[in-house]
């Protein structure tokens, strides 16, 4: 940049709600500090260089927020001085295109994007009067991102280097019904441990995103090398050479194999045929055995490893009544066919779990477009314990 914010700033990433554990180990592995954390983010410190490391690596983070400035302001009037006094000219120039994002609780703003308008006025106003013109606004994530947290008189003002969030990794061409964000997934297959050593097995697959997600951390693959766009690339000064260069990093890190197998299965023929799509553009469709049939029938191969599900949970899709079948079922196909596996169940309806009749050894907890979730864990040993009734 033309002038960095500061050689280190403070860094907030975002992710949903139950994965701040998982992105804490992820932002210690990059050799970053973890300063504090919050209900659904983390907070560490570091350069442009390392928000851009951020972005390339991270699994389970949504946002890469890099801090510029905390401001005082009572109201609209306040928000636009004090963003026209931030030196906008040294970030953004007038051939960008601009998008302000906020989590806005003032008592004088009645809709938040009333907060969005009035600092995206300060910001372009600011910058035609600096360079002659101003740039382009709107909605799209494309370009840069301004994101303002604004709770009582306290402002702080960030670039969003991400853009679009993370969990837009560019793979999913075919999303079908009730898919697991991306993120999401990568907390999930991090909480089981899956790291290519033993089994992945994957039945009710949908439209692939754990299978998908597994294979892309069994071989390392950092998720922002499937990613052309990000909101750093469009800031003043970005530092395309040594962008490349993470890139290639990245790329030399790729393992050409690992050791399990990797097995998704679906009922649906257009299940299937997404998550082979979808696993294609990925780059990682020749690493997983797809094929279509009841999940009772999935091949398990010998050995160890993981076996998990995530059923429909009666939300969104499916019968309660039909479910809570299946939910039986599933308990019985652990019993039968997975011994020697670490089973889960990933579900948002705990009632429903209950009938899988097994005992679960940890139950975690996870928020899936804002329904509480639980990622149930069984140890599916000879002869697991059956429990009587209604239990997990
Ligand atoms: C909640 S979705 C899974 C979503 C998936 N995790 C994703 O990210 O796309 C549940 C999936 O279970 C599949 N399913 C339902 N009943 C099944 C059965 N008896 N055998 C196998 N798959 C089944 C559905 O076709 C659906 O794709």
């Amino acid at each position: 940049m033309t002038r960095s914010p500061s050689p280190k700033s403070r860094i907030v990433i975002t992710c949903a709600k139950g994965v701040p554990p998982f992105l804490k180990e992820e932002i210690s592995s990059l050799g970053l500090p973890v300063r504090s954390e919050s209900i659904a983010g983390v907070e560490t410190e570091g350069t442009m260089e390392d928000a851009m490391r951020l972005n390339l690596f991270l699994r389970t983070g949504q946002r890469v927020l890099l801090f510029l400035r905390q401001l005082e302001a009572k109201n609209a009037d306040e928000l636009y001085a004090g963003i026209s006094r931030m030196e906008w000219e040294n970030y953004v120039s007038p051939e960008e295109y601009l998008c302000v994002t906020s989590a806005v609780d003032n008592p004088t703003i009645r809709d938040f994007r009333f907060a969005n308008l009035k600092c995206k006025d300060a910001i372009v106003d600011r910058i035609k009067k600096k360079v002659g013109r101003r740039p382009d606004s709107g909605s799209k994530r494309t370009g840069v991102v301004v994101d303002l947290y604004w709770k009582g008189n306290l402002c702080l003002v960030y670039l969003d280097t991400s853009g679009e969030p993370l969990y837009r990794r560019g793979y999913r061409k075919i999303p079908l019904h009730a898919p697991m964000q991306e993120t999401l997934a990568a907390a999930v297959i991090q909480a089981t441990g899956w790291k290519g050593q033993g089994n992945f097995v994957n039945p009710m697959c949908g439209s692939g995103t754990l299978a998908v997600e597994a294979a892309l951390a069994a071989l390392d693959i950092a998720p922002g090398l499937l990613r052309k766009n990000f909101g750093f690339m469009h800031l003043k000064g970005f530092n395309r050479s040594s962008w490349n260069k993470m890139r290639q990093e990245a790329r030399a890190r790729i393992k050409k194999s690992f050791q399990g197998k990797l097995v998704a299965t679906d009922i649906d023929p257009k299940a299937i045929q997404a998550s082979r799509q979808n696993a294609k553009a990925a780059g990682v469709d020749h690493l997983i055995g797809f094929s279509l049939r009841d999940y009772a029938e999935t091949p398990v191969p010998e050995g160890h490893g993981v076996v998990i599900l995530n059923p429909e949970y009666g939300e969104r899709m499916g019968k309660v009544e039909k479910l809570k079948m299946i939910y039986k079922g599933i308990g019985d196909f652990f019993k039968k066919k997975c011994q020697g596996y670490t089973g889960y169940i990933f579900t948002g309806n705990l009632d429903l779990a209950k009938k899988v009749g097994l005992k679960a050894r940890r139950r975690l907890p996870f928020f899936s477009s804002n329904i509480e979730c639980r990622l149930l864990e069984y140890d599916l040993y000879e002869g697991s314990r059956r429990i009587s009734g209604d239990e997990t």
